[in-house]
């Protein structure tokens, strides 16, 4: 077995994460499998532990901290607008929603959005648009695909193609069937008088960075035409300009002919970049199903939340953090197609697009440390914290990362650098 070689932190600081893990352990719900880090602030890319220790975070809070940690047009949006007005309820007009939702629309195409908190509640909204559209014909089933990740309400688990998420709390919400995914024959066989829509990640999140294929795409969109069927897509972790484009399914299909649109998307983690949202994209002929008294929440486009996120836009536009996610994301690659190259025993592959990078690890990892039943990548993910580097595991072999749109050169050669050491460990 490989020998742990990172230093015990000093008693004090011990004592403080402790104490902090003792709160959770006596007053906070059991649901996560938390690793033992304790953080205390962040700045930009890098996160500080209780103990000072700066760790480089490329996991970005699972794809929220789209500018980084306490980015100072964040800080003056939330100071500056909750000065003025943080809420109303959605009895009332107010012009930050209106203006959010303009500029959604903008990037995307004539439509309307809805606004909530959450990528759940924003996949809840979709399927109970798909459900009013299919209502008075009596459809409402809608295919979804395995290993997809769709939130952990009942009818997110249940639209979720992975058994771990449902385990204990079935029966599920009806009207789910899973198809595996880029299988455009498996969507046709799967359609039953009943089915309304498809629902697919561009790129799948949690089910480890597979990415939808052009054809795919394409050719689910003439089926739903052809059939009737509302396409959906999830772009709650692969949008918000992290592919370099302003969702995936326009990275995937730049170099194909125009004239592919989803008829709905949900949206969440970067669009506050760390502040509660979530929101829906509806395509122009569906944008009135869900009329007055049809679906609402409280708390869904403050005038708190829409600012942040309306600063977030304007700065990754002025910034051209689009690009910058594609060419960091590029250079990612290329460095860890170095490392394939270099360790195919350890890692052997690349996912995803832009700064949505999933790495690749070999089956059977001989020198791994760690209880050999849990699955490598949180293991491996350990290893790059002991490391100084944050990454998020995606299902049991691939790690992710999903760093700050405004990644640095020097940053991300960092990362590679802290990933090599591991993976050169782990070789030997
Ligand atoms: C693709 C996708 N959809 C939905 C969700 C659920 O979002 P939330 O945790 O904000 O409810 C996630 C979260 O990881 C996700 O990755």
């Amino acid at each position: 077995m490989m020998k742990e070689i990172v230093p015990a932190p000093p008693a004090h600081v011990r004592n403080e994460a402790a104490a902090i893990q003792q709160l959770f352990h006596k007053n906070v719900v059991p649901s996560y499998a938390r690793f033992d880090l304790t953080f205390s602030h962040g700045s930009g890319s890098y996160l500080y532990d209780v103990g000072g220790r700066r760790y480089l975070d490329m996991g970005g809070g699972i794809a929220v901290n789209v500018l980084g940690h306490a980015h100072p047009a964040i800080t003056e949006a939330l100071i500056e607008q909750s000065r003025k007005l943080i809420h109303v309820s959605n009895l009332y007009y107010h012009e930050p929603q209106g203006r959010l939702a303009e500029q959604i629309v903008n990037l995307i195409a004539p439509g309307k959005v809805f606004f909530c908190n959450s990528g759940a509640e924003a996949n809840e909204g979709l399927f109970k648009l798909a459900r009013k559209f299919g209502h008075d014909e009596g459809r409402f089933e809608i295919i979804t695909t395995l290993n997809s990740f769709h939130g952990r309400t009942l009818a997110g688990i249940s639209a979720t193609g992975q058994d771990k998420v449902k385990k204990g709390f079935e029966p599920m919400v009806p009207g789910f069937r899973h198809v595996p995914y880029n299988d455009l024959d498996a969507v046709r066989n799967a359609i039953s008088p009943a089915t309304v829509a498809v629902l697919i990640e561009g790129i799948q999140g949690e089910g480890g960075l597979a990415t939808a294929t052009p054809e795919f795409l394409v050719g689910l969109r003439r089926l739903c035409d052809e059939q009737r069927m509302l396409l959906l897509m999830d772009g709650v972790q692969d949008g918000h300009f992290r592919t370099g484009r302003f969702q995936s399914f326009q990275r995937i299909l730049e170099n194909v002919p125009a004239g592919f649109l989803p008829d709905g998307i949900s949206m969440a983690k970067s669009l506050g970049g760390g502040f509660p949202m979530g929101a829906i994209w509806i395509r122009a002929p569906y944008a009135d199903l869900l009329g007055p008294g049809t679906h609402g929440t409280t708390f869904g486009g403050t005038p708190l939340g829409c600012t942040v996120a309306l600063k977030i836009l304007e700065v990754i536009q002025r910034e051209n953090l689009a690009d910058n996610a594609r060419r960091m994301g590029d250079h990612l690659r290329k460095g860890l197609l170095d490392l394939v190259e270099k360790f195919p025993a350890v890692v052997c592959g690349v996912r995803g697009l832009g700064l949505m990078v999933g790495i690749e690890l070999a089956p059977d990892l001989r020198n791994l440390p760690g209880d050999a039943s849990r699955p490598q990548s949180g293991r491996v993910v350990n290893l790059l914290h002991n490391a100084g580097l944050l990454a998020v595991p995606a299902g049991a072999n691939v790690i992710r990362l999903l760093p700050a749109l405004n990644l640095k050169q020097a940053e991300a050669d960092e990362a590679l650098k802290m990933i090599e050491s591991v993976v050169a460990r782990l070789a030997t």
